[in-house]
């Protein structure tokens, strides 16, 4: 391999890490160095790389990705999900994906279309009578609640009503109602797996089948073996969805929310664009790809490009490559901020600016396709991003057609880097209902 050069990068030593000292220091570097650096880890020899140009990227996730395994930061996440599809690896990861990924195709996540208007009626209900009494409502919360009752019922299907039944409320509650991701919180979330397996226990001794993601990963079966996913799977992965199909969607309804109440003229179009649609035809519904179609889509992108969930993840260099110019050695933590890279004004213009018509078609064209990541990239591309789409849009579109919303917040929403990109602060609406 030719000799590369070492990245630029801070002399200090830092961990680079999903918190909230982390983002300035990137920005500052970033500033400084340019798209790639290196930063002397504090805990591990030698250096991590921070890489912010599309061409890396897609070396990274797509073209080498062999070279390039899940590390940094994941001892969190695999306290709370075990060795679910986000935090394996290797050939457990290459068997596991094939048997979920038929649960989120576009017939899979039609078939959902049914459940998530009924989820999202109960809650026009509940603020139809908010809206009428003036009441302030807290989104934030009540969008966690609602994507945590959607990915609910999507795994548990008639299994969450019984249970519900059973305990007197729902024991996941506290998902939503708790913002801390403590040892603590883990401890607790791991707690509800006894409920996971008391619902397959059941399914077993009933021989009963759902249409529902538990039952398709029961049913499913290794290609090369012929074999069931092992019962450690099954609650690990449907810990994984819990987890990783309600904050993400409940966070982007949150940001999308605030933004459409800070921009008039985009509330207007999407009130033009609904109008006389009961329900969305999304492109994501209609089983495409998620960046297809609709102004409702649009928002719900643009959305994703100025707070994408998911703002900093990392992948572990196995053998030495050489990025941006730059030599990879074994071992090396590769860093990634969608945030960043959505920001960058090499590839976006007035970056800071929530303007969904650069998601049409005609201004899309020519933007480079790793310079826009919000569901990642490559063969590990987020396995549930149809599904979130769809979900999303359907959600905006049924409530826009009721609702305005007015935000009652002092002052701009600060947002939060932890693990996910939350607001700070609960974002207060008052809804206005339009007709
Ligand atoms: C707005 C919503 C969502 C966003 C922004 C999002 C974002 C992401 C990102 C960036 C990754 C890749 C992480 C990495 O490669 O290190 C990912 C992976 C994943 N997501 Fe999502 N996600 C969303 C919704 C969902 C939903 C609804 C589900 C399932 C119910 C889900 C399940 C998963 C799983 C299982 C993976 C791991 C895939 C693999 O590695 O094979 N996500 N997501």
């Amino acid at each position: 391999m030719a000799q590369a050069a070492v990245a630029p990068g801070p002399q200090e030593r830092y961990d680079l890490d999903a918190n909230d000292d982390c983002l300035p220091l990137l920005q500052q570097w970033l500033g400084q160095f340019g798209n790639t650096f290196a930063v002397p880890s504090q805990t591990r020899p030698g250096n991590a790389l921070f890489i912010n140009d599309p061409d890396d990227i897609r070396r990274v996730l797509l073209t080498q990705r062999a070279n390039y395994v899940k590390g940094a930061g994941l001892e969190r996440v695999r306290m709370l999900l075990g060795n679910g599809l986000i935090v394996s690896d290797g050939e457990h990861w290459a068997r596991q994906r094939p048997m979920i990924q038929p649960a989120f195709l576009g017939n899979a996540t039609r078939a959902f279309a049914p459940l998530i208007q009924s989820v999202n009626e109960a809650l026009l209900a509940r603020w139809a009578k908010k809206a009428t009494s003036g009441e302030v409502i807290d989104i934030t919360h009540e969008l966690s609640a609602v994507a945590l009752d959607i990915v609910l019922r999507a795994l548990f299907s008639v299994d969450f009503d019984r249970l519900i039944e059973s305990e007197g409320k729902s024991p996941f509650d506290f998902l939503a109602d708790e913002s801390e991701r403590d040892l603590q919180f883990a401890v607790r979330f791991r707690g509800l797996t006894r409920f996971v397996r008391a619902i397959i226990e059941a399914r077993r001794t009933e021989g009963r089948v759902e249409s529902d993601w538990l039952s398709m990963m029961m049913q499913a079966r290794d290609k090369a073996s012929g074999e069931p996913m092992a019962d450690r799977a099954l609650l690990d992965e449907s810990m994984t969805m819990i987890v990783a199909g309600h904050e993400t969607t409940g966070s982007t309804l949150n940001w999308a929310w605030y933004l459409i109440s800070q921009h008039p003229e985009v509330e207007r179009e999407l009130h033009r664009a609904i109008a006389g649609t009961a329900v969305p035809a999304t492109a994501a519904a209609e089983g495409g790809e998620p960046d297809g179609g609709s102004y409702v889509e649009r928002v719900l992108q643009e959305a994703l490009r100025l707070y994408p969930p998911v703002w900093l993840f990392s992948r572990r260099a196995v053998k030495e490559d050489v990025l941006g110019g730059h030599e990879v050695m074994p071992g090396t933590d590769i860093f990634i901020s969608p945030y960043l890279l959505h920001r960058s004004a090499e590839h976006w213009q007035n970056p800071d600016d929530f303007m969904p018509e650069r998601f049409e078609p005609a201004s899309a064209q020519g933007r480079h396709r790793f310079a826009y990541l919000p569901f990642s990239a490559g063969p590990r591309f987020c396995v549930g991003a149809g599904f979130a789409m769809a979900e999303m849009a359907m959600h905006m579109s049924m409530v826009a057609s009721r609702f305005r919303m007015e935000y009652l917040g002092d002052g701009p929403a600060q947002p939060e880097f932890q693990i996910n990109l939350r607001t700070r602060h609960p974002i207060l609406m008052r809804l206005v209902a339009r007709h």
